[in-house]
């Protein structure tokens, strides 16, 4: 009864394709999952089919994704896929089939019709406008076209067209976080950060998807914020370009100039992410001459000194310290 070969995969579709099967098509990038146990249990499997290939093709601007599955064979009391995945994806289009697909709101989340999907990408790529304040832009040092540029948008809960689009990006968190779950879109404190791709199509600036990371403002006795990272992803094809840094310093400048903000914190951490960021707070401190003449032992008031002027944590300025201190070793 073991399923053999199955495979759960995701795709971005930037562009309506003729044939899903071409796998040179460059406008259809395909990923997988890194993590299912949350929905089909610890082993990750799924049993009673032959071959089973379960798609999740999201557009990859408005994220309006279609899911479809296929098989060889199929065992009677074969595990049920889709009433227990759609808990994790976005509302199914039966809940939102009011919205038109010609109305300037989002396409319906989940299309069970390719030829409806299709329609969506191809209007994604003239109407689908990101959602809250961009807050700046770069490109890429190396490796990207001149005409693309990758924006910054901040965004929260109650602002215009972003609690439905953050319902659509939230499944992510699941198949690519350890440990992640839904966070709570009716609390109105969390800030919200979106890295898009936008690309010059002949004159038409088209949006592609490329990551976000979410914080919540705790307190900070007296009367600051502590304001902590909770999910930091970057999809899997912009992964190891340098985003996930960009991403990441933006958050130095913004959260140097709001006096309110006393200190970044990271939820849960994993090691990819540790790494990230202790690559990013190196450059950082030691552009700033944190480091000039850095020698053992370091007084704790110069760790508490350089954590509050730079918003970092004592214990992540501590571990800045050694690893300058390692370095001048070698
Ligand atoms: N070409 C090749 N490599 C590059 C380039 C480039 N142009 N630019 C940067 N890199 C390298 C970096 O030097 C670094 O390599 P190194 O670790 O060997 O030094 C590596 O790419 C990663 O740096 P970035 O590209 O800036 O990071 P990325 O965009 O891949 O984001 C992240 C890192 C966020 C961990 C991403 O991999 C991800 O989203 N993973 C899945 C989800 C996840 O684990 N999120 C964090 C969970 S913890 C939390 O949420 C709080």
């Amino acid at each position: 009864n073991l399923t053999s070969h199955s495979s759960t995969k995701f795709s971005t579709v930037k562009e309506p394709s003729g044939s899903y099967e071409d796998e040179e098509d460059d406008d259809i990038i395909e990923f997988n999952p890194a993590f299912t146990y949350q929905i089909f249990g610890e082993n990750e499997q799924i049993f009673g089919y032959k071959d089973l290939v379960v798609n999740l093709e999201f557009a990859s601007g408005s994220l309006a994704s279609c899911f479809s599955m296929g098989y060889q064979d199929k065992k009677p009391m074969a595990d049920k896929i889709y009433p227990v995945m759609k808990d994790f994806l976005p509302p199914a289009i039966e809940q939102t089939q009011k919205q038109s697909l010609n109305g300037n709101s989002l396409a319906p989340d989940i299309i069970d019709n390719p030829d409806v999907f299709s329609q969506i990408v191809e209007r994604d790529n003239t109407e689908f406008k990101p959602m809250g304040t961009k807050i700046g832009e770069y490109r890429l040092d190396s490796g990207s076209s001149e005409d693309s540029v990758f924006e910054y948008y901040q965004a929260k809960f109650d602002t215009p067209r972003f609690l439905e689009y953050h319902k659509r990006l939230q499944c992510f968190a699941i198949f690519f976080i350890d440990g992640a779950s839904v966070i709570e879109d009716t609390d109105e404190k969390w800030e919200i950060r979106l890295v898009f791709e936008k690309v010059n199509n002949g004159g038409q600036a088209v949006y592609h998807f490329v990551g976000y990371c979410n914080m919540y403002p705790y307190f900070f006795y007296p009367d600051q914020i502590r304001m902590r990272i909770s999910q930091f992803l970057i999809l899997p094809p912009y992964q190891q370009q340098g985003h996930g840094g960009r991403l990441y310093q933006s958050l130095y400048s913004d959260f140097g100039s709001r006096p309110e903000i006393r200190e970044m914190t990271v939820e849960d951490p994993n090691e990819e992410f540790s790494d990230m960021r202790d690559k990013n707070d190196m450059k950082h401190l030691t552009n700033a001459g944190v480091f000039k003449d850095v020698q053992a032992p370091i007084k704790a008031e110069t760790i508490a000194k350089v954590a509050k002027e730079y918003k970092l944590t004592k214990r992540q300025v501590a571990r800045c310290f050694e690893l300058a201190l390692l370095k001048n070793l070698d």
